[in-house]
């Protein structure tokens, strides 16, 4: 059975390892969570990138409300490990999810999104059955132009229709201004991102004159949240993916006040020549395809390319001197398709292993 050598010093860890710098992962959550506090919305943190009830249950600590999922085997991950108040920012269709939702009920409290009557109403029946109320939010398109029920009338008439059903209740709305995380100009991102949740705070007023409770109005993610915050009307952010920040939150969506806390420790495999040097971790470590790792400490150094099993860097007379054999810390370009890719995080303090955590949720796709 595998030995976890507890306190050891990272750089003796095996290769390729998922690695999170808990001091580092912890200031995020306490920023993420007093910039939500000092602009009174509540957080309800997405947990896709971290899928670890562990540090759902430390941002709940830091002061978030529960969990954002995007799937309900996901949700499940989060109740079983002791979360209560769970959104599933996502359409949840079929009889066996709705049967499992329904179940969930009795030892958690969940939120399903939603855009179409079509989704609400068979919960509704299911839930009436088994005796139990589930909340709902309505998806609003907010200009993503993924999923999500129209702005103006069709919204209202949704809302209308679920007010009626008995065995769920309406618990408000949410949009996701996704498409707008990597404007480029801070000022036109600014104005665009506010009038994008007009249009959604817009519509809780409309469900509200009409005389539907409309309490929850949630949007927001890591590149945008800042914003986001500060928009009259939202009650809850879901951005979730800062606590471990990456290059591309930094480089593409501008976020500059959160440090980066997820690594990947490789080894040095090869040296081909003497401006490259290759390690031990491709593709099926670190998704590059939204941004390429970033080497930790050597900025003179460069990922050039990734394969299966391969990273490629370019040397350059400024590099830090690598041999065969030596360890080299990335951090993760983004984190969110990266942390699928492994079974556990190993957490660190001070150089020094503190805890290993499974990934619960990864592979959770139902
Ligand atoms: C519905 C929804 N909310 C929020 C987010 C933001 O997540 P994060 O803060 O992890 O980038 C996303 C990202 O894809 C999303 O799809």
């Amino acid at each position: 059975m595998l030995q976890i050598p507890f306190g050891a010093d990272k750089f003796s860890l095996d290769t390729p390892a998922l690695c999170i710098e808990l001091d580092t992962m912890e200031s995020n959550i306490d920023k993420m969570a007093d910039y939500c506090r000092a602009h009174q919305v509540q957080w309800r943190p997405h947990s896709k990138c971290h899928k670890t009830p562990a540090i759902a249950l430390r941002q709940i600590a830091a002061g978030a409300i529960g969990t954002t999922c995007p799937k309900t085997s996901e949700a499940e991950v989060m109740a079983q490990g002791g979360v209560r108040d769970i959104l599933i920012a996502n359409m949840v269709v079929g009889e066996q999810k709705l049967e499992r939702i329904a179940a969930m009920r009795r030892w958690s409290d969940p939120i399903i999104a939603c855009d179409h009557y079509a989704q609400v109403e068979p919960l509704a029946a299911i839930c009436r059955k088994r005796g139990v109320t589930v909340r709902v939010l309505i998806e609003v398109d907010i200009g993503l132009n993924r999923v999500g029920v129209r702005p103006g009338q069709d919204t209202l008439e949704l809302a209308q229709a679920i007010d009626k059903l008995q065995g769920v209740e309406l618990a408000g709305l949410m949009g996701y201004e996704g498409h707008l995380l990597t404007v480029e100009d801070q000022a036109e991102k600014e104005q665009q991102i506010r009038s994008a949740i007009n249009v959604l705070t817009g519509c809780a007023d409309t469900v509200r004159d009409a005389g539907i409770p409309c309490d929850i109005v949630s949007a927001g993610g890591t590149g945008s949240y800042q914003i986001t915050a500060q928009c009259a009307g939202v009650t809850e952010l879901q951005a979730g993916g800062g606590i471990f920040m990456d290059p591309f939150y930094r480089n593409m969506c501008q976020v500059q006040e959160l440090e980066y806390a997820l690594t990947v420790l490789a080894s040095v495999v090869s040296r081909p020549s003497r401006e490259r040097a290759v390690l031990d971790c491709g593709r099926k470590t670190m998704n590059p395809d939204v941004h390429l790792p970033v080497v930790a400490g050597d900025p003179a150094t460069e990922v050039t390319r990734l394969s299966a099993e391969h990273c490629e860097l370019k040397l350059t007379p400024d590099s830090k001197p690598l041999q065969i054999g030596d360890k080299v810390e990335l951090v993760v370009g983004y984190g969110d398709f990266t942390t699928v890719l492994h079974d556990q995080f190993y957490g660190f303090r001070n150089g020094r292993l503190e805890t290993v955590w499974p990934i619960l949720g990864r592979g959770k796709l139902q």
